[in-house]
Formats: C-alpha cells, sequence, structure tokens
C-alpha cells in the first residue's frame, strides 16, 4: 500500500521526503531528516497535533502518519548507505597504492674518509699491541708545553700558533698532551695511542684550523730507538699495504731527544718523479717528561710518535687539497667507503 493513500499527507510533508533522495551530502541528509523527523520536523509536528483531531480521524490519519514516517526513515537509511558509500570509494580512490611504483631509494650515510683513515689506524695500532688512552681538547699549558719540556718563552712554543682562552687554558694543539696523562695513570710497561681532534691557528691548502693527530707511547726497560724505527715501518706499511723506502730526518721537538721526522719515497701516481715526503715526527721521550709523567728515568726509557691523520688520508686517497675533507660536499665525500 502506498504511503498516504487515504489520507493525504499535508504537503511539505511529501514534499520533504522526496528531498531524501536529492540530498547530495551526508549533511544535507540530515537537515532532511531534521525537517522530518526530528523534534519539530512535519512528520512529528503532525503526529503531535493527532490529538486534536476526532478519534475516528485520528486514527485513520495515524496510521499513514506511522506509515509515513517508517518510510522515512527507511529510505533516510538507504540514502545515507549510498552516500556513505560514495563517500568510501572517493576516499579510496584518493589514497589508492599503486604497489607497482618502484620504492623511494634511502639515502644511505657513509663514515667521513678522516674518520675511516683515523679508525685504520687506531685498529692497526691496536693489532700491534697499543691501547687507546684519551685527554680532553682544552688542556691546560702544563700538559700542552711546560710538561713536555716547553718552558715559558721557549721558541718552539711559537710554532704552534695556540688558540688560548681567556682563562689562560687552551686549545691543545697536539696529541702529546696525552703522553703526561697516560704516564701519571699508569706504571710501566706502557704502550699507549690518543687520537683525536688538535687545533691551531692555521689555514691553507695544507693546514686546517682544526686536524687530526694520532700519537703513540712506549715506555718500559731497554726501550730502544731501534724499536721505534720497527714499529713505526711495520705501521706505515701496514696502513699503505706496501713497503716503503723511509727516512729518519733528525729533527727537534722539546719533548724528545734524540728527535726525528720520518719521510717516505712517494711515488706520485701521475708519473711525475718520487719525491720524499714527510708523514710522521718522533723520537725517545726526553727524561724530563719522564719525570714529569712520574716515572724514573734511569730505569726506564721511551719512544713516541705523531702522525696527522689527514696527511695519511691525502697519500690513501690521493687528495691534493685538505679543505675538501672539510667542505661537506657529498660529492666528495660520498665515494669513501
Ligand atoms: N706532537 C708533535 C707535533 O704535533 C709530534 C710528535 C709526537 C713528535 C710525538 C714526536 C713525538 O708536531
Amino acid at each position: 500500500m502506498c504511503p498516504g493513500e487515504g489520507v493525504q499527507a499535508p504537503e511539505e510533508v511529501e514534499f520533504t521526503l522526496e528531498s531524501i533522495e536529492r540530498a547530495a551530502s551526508l549533511e544535507e541528509l540530515e537537515r532532511v531528516r531534521v525537517a522530518l523527523l526530528g523534534r519539530h520536523g512535519s512528520i512529528s509536528e503532525a503526529l503531535k497535533s493527532l490529538g486534536t483531531l476526532p478519534p475516528e480521524l485520528r486514527r485513520q490519519r495515524g496510521q499513514v502518519l506511522n506509515r509515513l514516517r517508517d518510510e522515512a526513515e527507511a529510505r533516510i537509511a538507504a540514502r545515507r548507505r549510498i552516500l556513505e558509500d560514495a563517500l568510501y570509494r572517493e576516499r579510496l580512490a584518493a589514497e589508492r597504492i599503486d604497489v607497482t611504483m618502484p620504492g623511494r631509494d634511502r639515502l644511505r650515510g657513509s663514515l667521513h674518509p678522516l674518520t675511516i683513515t683515523l679508525n685504520r689506524i687506531v685498529a692497526i695500532l691496536e693489532q700491534m699491541g697499543f691501547r687507546l688512552a684519551d685527554g680532553p681538547e682544552i688542556e691546560d699549558d702544563w700538559h700542552n708545553f711546560e710538561a713536555l719540556n716547553f718552558p715559558p718563552h721557549h721558541p718552539a712554543r711559537a710554532m704552534h700558533d695556540t688558540f688560548y682562552l681567556p682563562d689562560g687554558r687552551l686549545l691543545r694543539t697536539h696529541t702529546s698532551p696525552v703522553q703526561l696523562r697516560a704516564m701519571r695513570e699508569h706504571r710501566p710497561p706502557l704502550r699507549v695511542i690518543a687520537a683525536g681532534k688538535v687545533y691551531r691557528s692555521d689555514s691553507d691548502q695544507t693546514h686546517s684550523p682544526m686536524f687530526h693527530q694520532v700519537e703513540g707511547l712506549v715506555v718500559d726497560e731497554g726501550v730502544s730507538f731501534a724499536q721505534l724505527k720497527g714499529t713505526l715501518s711495520d705501521f706505515v706499511a701496514a696502513f699503505f699495504e706496501r713497503g716503503f723506502r723511509m727516512r729518519f730526518r733528525p729533527s727537534y721537538f722539546p719533548f724528545t731527544e734524540p728527535s726525528a721526522e720520518v719521510d717516505l719515497l712517494w711515488e706520485p701516481g701521475d708519473g711525475s718523479a718520487p719525491r720524499w715526503l714527510e708523514v710522521l715526527g718522533c723520537g725517545m721521550v726526553h727524561p724530563r717528561v719522564l719525570k714529569n709523567g712520574g716515572i724514573d728515568p734511569e730505569r726506564y726509557t721511551g719512544f713516541a710518535f705523531g702522525l696527522g691523520v689527514e696527511r695519511f688520508a691525502m697519500l690513501r686517497y690521493g687528495v691534493s687539497d685538505l679543505r675538501a675533507f672539510f667542505d661537506n660536499d657529498l660529492r666528495f665525500l660520498a665515494p669513501f667507503v
């Protein structure tokens, strides 16, 4: 039976029933629902006014209105399903994932070439029996200079282009102050390395105000210069994976006596003539330094060496401008593994 048959529903009710199917959105449908079935909706109002009718008419009209209400509810529910379904499809389309699309490549990081070089140097020396020691980058004058036999106003201080802090402390200019810390912390036999950043106010193609050194120190009874030479030539061969002609050239450091600089006979890859390249500083630990480290120089001797990590990295990788290591240009850095 058709709703409204027999009794004509009020005009605006018919009109609004049709607007159920015309509702283009859930919001609009909700407005229609309120207009029909809400507390003051047309059907609700019509139902409320039944009480004013004579009993016979009330029964008839009551049936019609109830059916009308049931139908309105059913049609609203149907329309809601359609609208919700459409919304869902829309969302599915918008969030569609194309699983056949190629994946996005992740940028994989790598270690900095200086870190790689430093790790390599430390690993080789550790295999040779050295243990890593540590010291601060902000040092006091005593560890960086005085105890290493640079008295105040000693001319060798001038070679260090030191950065001073307002309180008189300084940025360590070399890793040698760790020698003192190691000697004062441990008794001989001592076989330690120190690795890390050092600072000098100097900047050009081969100098950076911050650079890296690795320091080695051996103290025991009967330690000799011959052992120093053997240690360094073994180390250099392990690092470059080949033998070299090496030259120990007499030099001067306040904290070693005798002192030497070590040169390698380097054959540049470009066919030009081999030339001597300085790669290390070294020497026998000065007795005064041993004493400052709390070690009896009558009983013990020691050797020490220091090398620049940048220099070793430049040689190993064929880099001619030191500044490339600090420019952070990925085109330079990425190929190192
Ligand atoms: N500390 C020295 C420098 O920075 C290098 C060195 C270390 C020399 C140990 C001798 C022994 O130049």
